[in-house]
């Protein structure tokens, strides 16, 4: 995926205008892991829903595979969404009323072929894929939260995408259990040769990723972690969240 020059811009009720992002520039390529770094307001969930295909920008290019959405339908798009991106949230954001195989199960109802008359078996591999395969009828209120980002996970994976984008994956879990669930989703997302986009607060899920980026007040440019470690007010400890200055919380 290929943004060029993207800018999201919002008219206020008050006429005044806002400039989310401004001359966004990323190239992410199958097997990329790319961090996005940002404080609160900094524009990181407006990008991810462009990158999501949720959004589209006001000015610039966004290309997959060389093609320009822009160029496509609203339903070709729900589908290069559905097949091509996973999406993994803060609030894992899973079905309540349904176990933890019927929400993996779901991505895969929207599938053709085999991917759907196979789906049971699909999700059931994931499940297992990411140590629950012995709790496919837990309903998500009887899983802890690192087990439901885990099903998350599943959920994201379960139809092959190219690209997840993961928005805060780790900010709900506590540090062992996000650096944890962080190590799984490097590790999927890199068996399946998938990109994977995560966009984070905390310097030590950053750190995970090959390339990093930071993000400040819209404008998006490669980022030194090593620098942000130095400059962030906490004094990283093994396996602490470190924010960066003058960061709200989450
Ligand atoms: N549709 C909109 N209309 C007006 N303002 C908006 C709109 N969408 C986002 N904003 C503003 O743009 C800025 C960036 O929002 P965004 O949600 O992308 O930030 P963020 O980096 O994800 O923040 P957080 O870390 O708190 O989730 C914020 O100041 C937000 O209030
Ligand atoms: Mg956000």
């Amino acid at each position: 995926m290929r943004l060029e020059g993207v800018a999201r811009r919002v008219e206020l009720p008050d006429g005044e205008r806002l400039d989310i992002l401004t001359g966004v520039d990323l190239a992410v390529h199958a097997g990329d892991h790319v961090s996005i770094v940002g404080r609160s307001g900094s524009g990181k969930t407006t990008l991810l829903n462009i990158l999501g295909l949720l959004d589209e920008p006001t000015a610039g290019r966004v290309l997959l595979d060389g093609t320009e959405v822009r160029q496509l339908s609203g339903r070709r798009r729900d589908t290069v969404r559905g097949r091509d991106i996973g999406f993994v949230f803060q609030q894992f954001n899973l079905l309540s009323g349904r176990t933890a195989l019927e929400n993996v199960v779901m991505p895969l109802m929207y599938a053709q072929g085999g991917s759907f008359w196979r789906r049971r078996q699909l999700a059931t591999a994931m499940l297992e894929r990411v140590g629950l395969g012995d709790r496919p009828d837990s309903r998500p209120d009887r899983l802890s939260g690192g087990e439901q980002q885990r099903v998350a996970i599943a959920r994201a994976l379960v139809r092959g995408p190219r690209l997840i984008l993961a928005d805060e994956p780790t900010g709900a879990l506590d540090i062992e259990t996000g650096a944890a669930v962080m190590a799984l989703l490097d590790d999927v997302a890199t068996e399946s040769g998938a990109a994977l986009i995560t966009i984070t607060h905390d310097l030590h899920v950053a750190a995970r990723a090959r390339r990093h980026y930071r993000l400040d007040q819209g404008v998006l440019s490669p980022a030194d972690l090593a620098v942000a470690f130095s400059a962030s007010t906490l004094v990283p400890e093994a396996g602490a969240p470190v924010r960066i200055t003058g960061d709200e919380a989450p």
